[in-house]
C-alpha cells in the first residue's frame, strides 16, 4: 500500500519522470498523490486528494523544477483522504519532506512530545511526526542520514521512509523495516521506488535495502549501511527480466484486460521453471510431517485449488489456512518437522510475511511462491519458486494467479513421483496436459470474451450472485466471486454446491443468478443435482462447462464454454478465465475501472 519514488539525477527536469513512476504505482494506492522537487535549494510541493489524473488536471505535475524529486501515491491509513493528509510531508521550514509507507504504531506519543516542542503539525498523519523528528535532528547538526538513523530508533512500526532536505542537498535517504524499497541505478542517476515497475523504462539494474539498512543515494553513488552498528553493505546489482513494455497498457484499455490475455504466455514461461526448483519445492514438503498452505486473496485461492493437485496427485493433503489468521488457528502445534507452502505474488502482503515470521520461530521450513524476485518473502523464506508472469499492474490479480496455479501444478506432479502416488504414465500424461495449457486458456479467452461482455449487460444490475463449484471448482467459483466483488461491486458469494442448500438457497428466488463451475469430472453429476435445485427455485443458471456438454447446457440458461477436455486437477485454469473475463466486463458496464478498484491496493503491507 502506499507507491514511493524518488530519483537523483545530474541534469534535467524530474517532475514528468515522477508523474509517469507514480502512474505506474497506481495500484499501491490512489486517493491522493504528491510530489516534492528541490530546485535551487527551495523545496516546490503539489499534492491533492484524488487519482493521479485528476490531480494532474488540477495541477500539473509536470511543471515543477529540479533534477531530484519524491512522490507518493497513497492508500489513507491514518487520515481520510485530503490535501494536508497527503505525502509527501514536511517539516516546519519547509526543509524536509518526507515520503512514508506503512503504520508508526506510537506516532500519537511523538506528536505529543512534538507538539510540545512548538513543531506545528498539519495533517492527520502518522507520517508527519517523522520530518519533525528529523527538523529537530539536523538543527543538533546530524546530516540527513544520522537524522533519519536516530529516527528510526524512536519510531515502532512497520515502514519505508524516503525523505531528501535542502540543507543536505542532492542526496535522498532511505530507510526500511516491514515495508518494501528497491533502489534502481543507472550512470549520473539513481531511484528509490516501492516497486520495481516504477523505474522499469529507465533501468533493470537494481539493489535490493533490506530490513533495518539505510541508503544514501546520489547521481554517483549509492551507499548502505546497517543500522544496528552503522557498518557499510556491499551488494550486488541484480538485472531484472521484466522488460517496460510489460508494465504498459500496449494498446488495451485496461491493464486487468491485458493481462487476462497475458496468461498463456505466462504459463509458458512458468512450465520452463528449472525442474531443480520444482523438485526441491516437492523435497521439502515430501520430508515434512504436517504441510499448510497460507495465504490471502486470490493467492488463497490458488491454495485451496493446490491443496485438491497435492491430495489428488501426490497422497498429500496440507492444511490450507488464511495467513491472516494462521497464528490464531494454530498455536503452537507446529515444529521444525513441518512446513508451510506461503504464496504470494507480491511477497510483500504484511499478512502472509507475519505468518511465515511466526512459523519460523518454529523453525518450520518455508517454500514460498512468488512473482517478485527479491521480495520480502525470498528473504525468509529456505527455497522459492518465482513464477514468470512478468509485472501485474492491474489490482485484481489475473496472469498471477495463472501462474501460481501452474507452479503448484508443477509441484504437485513432482511430489507424486516422489510419494509414488500415480504411475509414471499418469504423471507424463498430466505433464503433457498442462504443456498445452497456454493454448487451451487462449481458445478459452477468445471463445468467451465476447460472450462475457454479453451477458455482462444482462447481469449488472443484479444485486447478488451466487457461484457454486465442487471439489476443486470451489477454489474456481470463489475466484469468480472475489473477482466480481472486487472490481465490479456486485454482492457476490462462493458456496460449496453441496452446501449450498444448507443456507444460500433461502436466497434464491425468480432470476436470481446461479454461476455454476461445472467441468467434466467426478463432481458433475452432483452439480447436476444442484442445478435442478436452484432452477425449481426459478434461479437463473449460468454454468461454465465443457463444449459439448448437452446435459449441461440444456439446463442452463447461459453457458461458457472450455473448448476441450482437461485433467480434472488442472481444471481450473481454464475454467477461471471466463469468469475473470465477466468480472472486467461487469465492472465496465458499470462504469468502473477495473484497474483501481475502489478502497483495494495490489499490495497490503498492513495487519
Ligand atoms: C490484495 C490484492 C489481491 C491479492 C491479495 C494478496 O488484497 O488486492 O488481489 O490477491 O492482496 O496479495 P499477494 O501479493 O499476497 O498475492
Amino acid at each position: 500500500m502506499c507507491g514511493i519514488i524518488g530519483v537523483v539525477q545530474k541534469r534535467g527536469v524530474v517532475a514528468p519522470f515522477l508523474h509517469q513512476a507514480l502512474k505506474r504505482l497506481e495500484y499501491r494506492g490512489y486517493d491522493s498523490v504528491g510530489v516534492t522537487t528541490i530546485s535551487d535549494n527551495k523545496l516546490y510541493v503539489k499534492k491533492d486528494q484524488g487519482k493521479i489524473d485528476e490531480v494532474h488536471r488540477r495541477l500539473n505535475l509536470d511543471e515543477m523544477p529540479g533534477s531530484m524529486g519524491i512522490g507518493h501515491t497513497r492508500w489513507a491509513t491514518h487520515g481520510p483522504p485530503s490535501m494536508l493528509n497527503s505525502h509527501p510531508h514536511f517539516d516546519c521550514h519547509n526543509e524536509i519532506a518526507v515520503v512514508h509507507n506503512g503504520v508508526i504504531d506510537n506516532f500519537m506519543e511523538l506528536r505529543l512530545e512534538l507538539s510540545k516542542k512548538g513543531h506545528k503539525l498539519n495533517s492527520e498523519t502518522d507520517t508527519e511526526v517523522i520530518p519533525h523528528m528529523l527538523e529537530d535532528y539536523m538543527k543538533e547538526g546530524l546530516s540527513l542520514a544520522e537524522a533519519l538513523k536516530e529516527v528510526s530508533k524512536r519510531i515502532e512500526g512497520t515502514y519505508a521512509i524516503v525523505a531528501m532536505s535542502t540543507k543536505d542537498n542532492g542526496k535522498i535517504v532511505c530507510t526500511r523495516d516491514g515495508n518494501p524499497l528497491v533502489i534502481g541505478t543507472k550512470s549520473g542517476v539513481s531511484y528509490v521506488s516501492s516497486d520495481i515497475p516504477a523505474f522499469l523504462p529507465m533501468t533493470n539494474d537494481m539493489i535490493l535495502l533490506l530490513d533495518g539498512e539505510i541508503a544514501s543515494l546520489t547521481t554517483d553513488e549509492i551507499r548502505i549501511e546497517k543500522l544496528s552498528d552503522g557498518s557499510s553493505v556491499e551488494r550486488d546489482t541484480i538485472k531484472i527480466s521484466w522488460t517496460a513494455d510489460q508494465a504498459q497498457k500496449s494498446g488495451y484499455p485496461h491493464f486487468m484486460l491485458k493481462e487476462i490475455h497475458e496468461q498463456p504466455e505466462a504459463i509458458r514461461n512458468t512450465l520452463r521453471l528449472r525442474p531443480e526448483t520444482i523438485k526441491e519445492a516437492a523435497e521439502i514438503i515430501k520430508s515434512s510431517e504436517r504441510v499448510y498452505i497460507i495465504a490471502m486473496g486470490t493467492s488463497g485461492h490458488a491454495a485451496i485449488a493446490g491443496r485438491h493437485m497435492f491430495a489428488s496427485l501426490a497422497g498429500i493433503l496440507p492444511s490450507f489456512e488464511l495467513a491472516s489468521d494462521f497464528s490464531d488457528t494454530v498455536y503452537d502445534a507446529l515444529s521444525d518437522k513441518d512446513c508451510i507452502i506461503a504464496i504470494t505474488q507480491s511477497g510483500e502482503t504484511t499478512d502472509t510475511i507475519s505468518a511465515v515470521k511466526f512459523a519460523k520461530e518454529f523453525s518450520t521450513k518455508i517454500v514460498a511462491i512468488t512473482n517478485v524476485v527479491g521480495s520480502s518473502i525470498t528473504r525468509l523464506a529456505d527455497h522459492t519458486v518465482i513464477t514468470q508472469a512478468g509485472p501485474e499492474i492491474g489490482v485484481a490479480a489475473t496472469k498471477t494467479f495463472m501462474v501460481q496455479l501452474t507452479s503448484l501444478a508443477l509441484i504437485a506432479l513432482a511430489l507424486s513421483e516422489l510419494t509414488g502416488f500415480k504411475d509414471t504414465a499418469t504423471i507424463q500424461g498430466k505433464l503433457e496436459s498442462l504443456q498445452k495449457m497456454p493454448e487451451l486458456v487462449s481458445n478459452v479467452i477468445s471463445r468467451n470474451e465476447e460472450k462475457a461482455r454479453r451477458l455482462a449487460s444482462l447481469f449488472y444490475d443484479k444485486p447478488s450472485l451466487l457461484f457454486l463449484g465442487r471439489g476443486i471448482s470451489m477454489a474456481t467459483a470463489e475466484e469468480g466471486a472475489l473477482k466480481l466483488k472486487e472490481i465490479a461491486y456486485n454482492h457476490a458469494e462462493a458456496y460449496s454446491a453441496g452446501e449450498s442448500k444448507h443456507g444460500p438457497i433461502a436466497l434464491v428466488q425468480d432470476g436470481y443468478p446461479v454461476i455454476f463451475v461445472a467441468p467434466n469430472d467426478d463432481t458433475r453429476k452432483r452439480i447436476i443435482g444442484n442445478i435442478m435445485e436452484m432452477k425449481a427455485r426459478g434461479a437463473t443458471i449460468i454454468s461454465v462447462i465443457q463444449k459439448n456438454d448437452n446435459d449441461m447446457s440444456s439446463i442452463a440458461d447461459h453457458t461458457f464454454t472450455i473448448p476441450s477436455d482437461v485433467e480434472p486437477e488442472f481444471s481450473i485454469m481454464p475454467y477461471v478465465v471466463p469468469l475473470q473475463l465477466f468480472s472486467y466486463y461487469m465492472a465496465l458496464r458499470k462504469g468502473y475501472d477495473p484497474d483501481k478498484p475502489r478502497n483495494l491496493a495490489k499490495s497490503v503491507t498492513v495487519l
